[in-house]
């Protein structure tokens, strides 16, 4: 089974914000289907990561007064915890803010430039910032941004454009020859009928109006813009254009790559393009999901109604919220997601049926056999039945699986559940136990469900990565080859003499009144929380803008060589008196060093001539001489005055000779 590749991919999220319910839906579906095929023997490679440039990302840094790089860290952080939280088990986390990224995006930029495929235009439309998304004029909905209905702003810029038409119709083309190519089918028309047929416009694909973005290498002021920098994140996390390309030879084109349906469009267009123009091959498939809704409307932090995953997790267990995720939904349409939903499916299909199959199966073998089960067999007339039904199951699975049929997936396994627990009520073991003759018989229905558990805990492994192994655990097996995915398909592969062991209770009823209120109590804070940082961010914003406009109309910083051009001298007043005809102004004559001026000062009203007299103050030396009613002033006196009024004269701490600097 060796030299059998798998390469799946998820997005690569915005961290301009925790992830919500709707984030890990992508992510467990990835996971699932990347722990499914290293069941099955291939060589995966699971791809995730951060999309971290941007407009957006800038602003919010900026609103947070950091760096970008140091805010998208943290998220990152945050984000890897999660993932670790609900079992992701991603063999590469990719940041566009890797060295190696940015660098295999400045080599692919610049190849698709000299080869003509990029070329430097004017851009002019409408602008986006919040969805970071240019539009044409015809593309705004009543001057509005046509997908969040907000303001855009007019742009006109030097830009470079990506030749998108060219490949329009090898487009056309590749997607009529390779229907699997965009899945669910709905998206292929939209895809051909919306945006191809009626053709292509060349993409803006560089910015010069922000910085934190990828530099165009040869272009200083430019930055890659969004879709080169994104979309590229799936060759370069494997080493394409750099000397250590091995696992892009290995593992290019991606089987699949998983979207949400709102980036089917670039993925199945723009990637598709700039592939080409790469020459190289495209990814074998791009499907497009659908998204958890709430209350039928889209999750949103400003809405607050966001569901936080881990505070799920820490409640239920990461394989419960695991299992409702890719039950409750077909993958590809919209699902609404609600707390009841998840409780009552945690009750009945985990609780309920699985749950009590295991602990029934294992409570009988201890009570009838002491947890040891003799070897001696004798069959029943049910058994046939659910042996089929057991080694057909992985089949159902396969077929549902490589279509990413999850939730059909889940219910074939869960029919195999029902089925076994259908056969404890046929064959009655309480019923044979009364009569030790039946020993035989009844170590053969044990057998039977605890084979099938077997079968069961290998089947849902993909989906809940912790619960097979406390199911074996329970049936103390372990050996690789029993519970390899191969092992499904045949019949009779547990030990004839089982030994069992109790577990805990892996789901745990829930009451589902109590459980409803504490998480609309959790979600409710949580919601306040959010209003309230929202309106701090608010506040802090308008304190910034006012702080700012203040500081630009009142106070005008002055450099320190500005400052130095002012002469300051201490003088001695050694005569003074009353300017006649103004009552404000004294005219005072003062001796600074050897010199003796005369100056002007609107202090009457507070000094009296005699009490001026011998006072040392602090003169301004070098002041252009004005006449003053007639009278000539040769400087000025400092002096400090309040709004109350009151005037006094500056003077230095201690006396020092008249004619020193003051600096
Ligand atoms: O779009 N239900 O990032 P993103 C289901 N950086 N899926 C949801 C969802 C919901 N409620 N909300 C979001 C981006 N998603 C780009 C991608 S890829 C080269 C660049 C999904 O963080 C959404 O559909 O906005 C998308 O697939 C993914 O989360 C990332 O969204
Ligand atoms: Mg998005």
């Amino acid at each position: 089974m060796s030299g059998k590749t798998y390469y799946i991919t998820t997005p690569i999220y915005y961290p301009s914000d925790k992830l919500h319910i709707g984030h890990s839906y992508t992510t467990v579906a990835a996971d699932t289907m990347a722990r499914y095929k290293r069941l099955q023997g291939y060589d995966v490679k699971f791809l995730t990561g951060t999309d971290e440039h941007g407009q957006k990302i800038q602003r919010v840094a900026e609103d947070k007064g950091l760096e970008p790089k140091a805010y998208t860290s943290q998220i990152v952080g945050w984000i890897k915890e999660l993932w670790k939280k609900m079992d992701i088990s991603y063999d590469t986390f990719i940041r566009t803010t890797d060295k190696q990224h940015i660098e295999t995006v400045q080599k692919i930029f610049k190849q698709l430039y000299d080869q003509g495929d990029i070329y430097k235009s004017t851009y002019e439309g409408w602008y986006c910032t919040p969805c970071e998304t240019f539009f044409t004029e015809r593309q705004l909905q009543d001057g509005l941004c046509p997908d969040c209905h907000r303001d855009v702003e007019k742009v006109k810029e030097e830009s470079y454009f990506f030749k998108l038409s060219k490949y329009q119709d090898r487009l056309i083309q590749h997607i009529e020859d390779h229907p699997e190519f965009i899945q669910p089918q709905s998206r292929q028309n939209e895809m051909l009928n919306n945006f191809l047929r009626p053709g292509l416009e060349d993409l803006c694909v560089s910015r010069t109006s922000f910085k934190w973005g990828v530099p165009v290498s040869f272009d200083e002021g430019h930055v890659v813009y969004v879709w080169i920098d994104a979309l590229s994140n799936y060759i370069s996390a494997l080493g394409y254009l750099t000397d250590q390309d091995a696992d892009f030879k290995k593992y290019w084109p991606a089987n699949v790559h998983l979207v949400g349906k709102e980036i089917v469009r670039f993925h199945t267009i723009i990637w598709p393009a700039i592939l080409m123009a790469l020459d190289l091959p495209l990814p074998k498939q791009v499907f497009g999901h659908g998204w958890l809704v709430i209350d039928g409307g889209k999750m949103s932090k400003s809405k607050g109604n966001v569901v936080d995953p881990k505070v799920l997790v820490e409640r239920y267990g990461s394989d419960a919220v695991r299992y409702f995720l890719m039950r409750e939904v077909a993958f590809g349409q919209d699902g609404n997601f609600t707390n009841d939903a998840l409780i009552q499916r945690i009750n009945s299909d985990l609780a309920n049926d699985l749950g009590n199959l295991v602990s029934r199966t294992i409570s009988m073998i201890e009570k009838y056999f002491s947890g040891q089960l003799p070897v001696n067999r004798r069959g029943t007339e049910f058994d046939q039945d659910l042996q089929q039904i057991a080694t057909k199951t992985v089949y159902k699975v396969e077929d549902a699986m490589e279509q990413l049929f999850f939730s059909d997936a889940l219910v074939s396994i869960w029919q195999l559940i029902s089925r076994t627990n259908k056969y404890i009520d046929e064959t009655q073991p309480w019923l044979l136990a009364k009569d030790h003759r039946n020993d035989d018989m009844l170590a053969n229905v044990m057998y039977h469900l605890a084979e099938t558990l077997r079968i069961i805990s290998i089947l849902i492994e993909p989906f809940m990565p912790r619960t097979p192994k406390l199911i074996r655990e329970q049936l103390c097996i372990s050996e690789p080859k029993i519970v390899s995915w191969e092992s499904t398909k045949l019949w009779g592969r547990l030990p004839q003499n089982l030994s069992v062991k109790r577990g805990i209770n892996m789901f745990p009823r829930i009451d589902l009144e109590k459980e409803r209120e504490i998480l609309e109590e959790i979600q409710e804070k949580n919601k306040q929380k959010q209003l309230a940082s929202q309106e701090k961010q608010q506040e802090k914003k308008q304190v910034q803008k006012d702080e700012k406009t203040t500081v630009a109309e009142d106070t005008p910083y002055i450099g320190i060589e500005d400052f130095s051009k002012v002469e300051l001298r201490i003088g001695e007043v050694i005569q003074c008196e009353k300017v006649e005809g103004a009552d404000k102004l004294l005219k005072s004559q003062i001796k600074i060093g050897d010199e003796v001026r005369q100056i002007v000062s609107g202090i009457a009203k507070h000094y009296s001539p005699e009490e001026m007299i011998g006072k040392k103050v602090i003169v301004v030396t070098n002041l252009k001489p004005v006449k003053l009613r007639g009278v000539l002033s040769e400087g000025m006196i400092l002096a400090a005055s309040d709004q109350e009024g009151n005037l006094v004269l500056a003077s230095t701490d201690q006396d020092i000779a008249s004619g020193a600097q003051v600096k």
